[in-house]
């Protein structure tokens, strides 16, 4: 019989665990082979008892692995509908399985609540790329010109701007502060990719996704050839170039959304990759192409370290009032716009 070991106790895969996990098994029998699956289960079962003990809710980012996903999340989705559901929250606790400027944004929209994040060095590469003395510098040279930060930035940073976006309301956001000019960062990508749709000039930063950088219009142009037909779905994150070559460009919700539309019987979606092992049990008809590039910072976030983070209430993600206000100014504004 399986057995995990953690702090507390042994876990085992006894038939209680088997008949508390059967309805998820269904979702992840594609992605997980079934001994990993009598090794995983223990760990869901007891993180899905201690949530209800401790009045918890798990927020699930659309990139983390299945078991996550699909196992104990009470709600999954892109950094948009995870800020959304962060706010409307009323659980005790929040833990984050997703990045660390996600649970930050969580902690900025409901202070009353104590967000957690399984692992603290679950970073963002966008999110490391900006200093608040360089959104200064920016300012200072356009002085004219607000300031629209990407989700993916650490809250001094959101406190430093007029407004958030995210990768689903980017382009609405731009357009709605009404300036013929704006200082958009720290995404290089994301902010061409918008430059391109909108009469508004955009001065950026070069900021990069170390997971959308790696993918090429020539690598998309060669999944093409070799799957005739096959639907291209991306991620703005991408360079203008592949996005250019893509047959819809959206948010990671936006993309499994998109889904439900395909013309084609095979699509690839360019993106960290256990999204299309996420959204594959909706879509048993759809033959999902795998670019296999997964995020380290994603794949921090493990069962093991959510169950820790719920017995020993860590790790607590607090943001100083003197920087949160100013954050939530500009996350509020962008809850304002909404997706569009
Ligand atoms: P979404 O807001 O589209 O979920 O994107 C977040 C992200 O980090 C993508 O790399
Ligand atoms: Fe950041 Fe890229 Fe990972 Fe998203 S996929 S969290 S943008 S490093």
């Amino acid at each position: 019989m399986p057995q995990v070991q953690t702090r507390e106790r042994q876990l085992e895969y006894t038939d209680e665990v088997a008949e508390a996990t059967e309805h998820i098994w269904p979702k992840v029998e594609g992605s997980i082979p079934r001994f990993e699956w009598e090794m995983k289960a223990p760990l869901i079962a007891e993180i899905n008892r201690l949530k209800e003990e401790r009045d918890a809710v798990i927020l699930g980012h659309n990139y983390q692995v299945p078991e996550i996903f699909h196992g104990v999340s009470d709600f999954t989705g892109d950094s948009l509908g995870l800020a959304q559901q962060a706010r409307d929250a009323d659980a005790e606790y929040i833990v984050f399985c997703g990045v660390h400027f996600m649970a930050e944004t969580a902690a900025i929209v409901n202070p009353d609540r104590t967000v957690l994040i399984p692992d603290l060095e679950a970073g963002c590469s966008l999110s490391e790329s900006i200093t608040v003395e360089e959104v200064r510098d920016l300012k200072a040279k356009y002085p004219d010109a607000p300031v629209v930060c990407y989700m993916n930035t650490p809250a001094d940073i959101k406190a430093e701007s007029d407004i958030c976006c995210t990768s689903a309301n980017a382009k609405a956001v731009v357009e709605s502060l009404g300036s013929d000019r704006v200082i958009f960062l720290p995404d290089q990508y994301l902010a061409e990719n918008v430059a391109s749709q909108t009469d508004v000039e955009i001065v950026t930063t070069d900021g990069k996704c170390i997971v959308h950088e790696q993918f090429t219009a020539d690598q998309i142009r060669a999944y093409r050839k070799q799957y005739p037909g096959i639907e291209v779905v991306a991620h703005p994150e991408c360079s203008p170039e592949v996005c250019e070559e893509a047959d819809f460009v959206g948010s990671t919700s936006g993309m499994i959304g998109h889904l439900d539309e395909a013309e084609s019987d095979r699509v690839i979606m360019v993106t960290e990759c256990s999204m299309s092992d996420n959204v594959q049990e909706a879509h048993p008809d759809l033959e999902l192409v795998k670019p296999c590039t997964l995020c380290p910072h994603m794949k921090k976030i493990t069962l093991e370290k959510t169950l820790k983070s719920l017995q020993e209430i860590q790790h607590r993600v607090e943001v100083p009032p003197e920087i949160r206000e100013p954050a939530l100014e500009s996350v509020e504004r962008m809850l304002d716009v909404g997706r569009s």
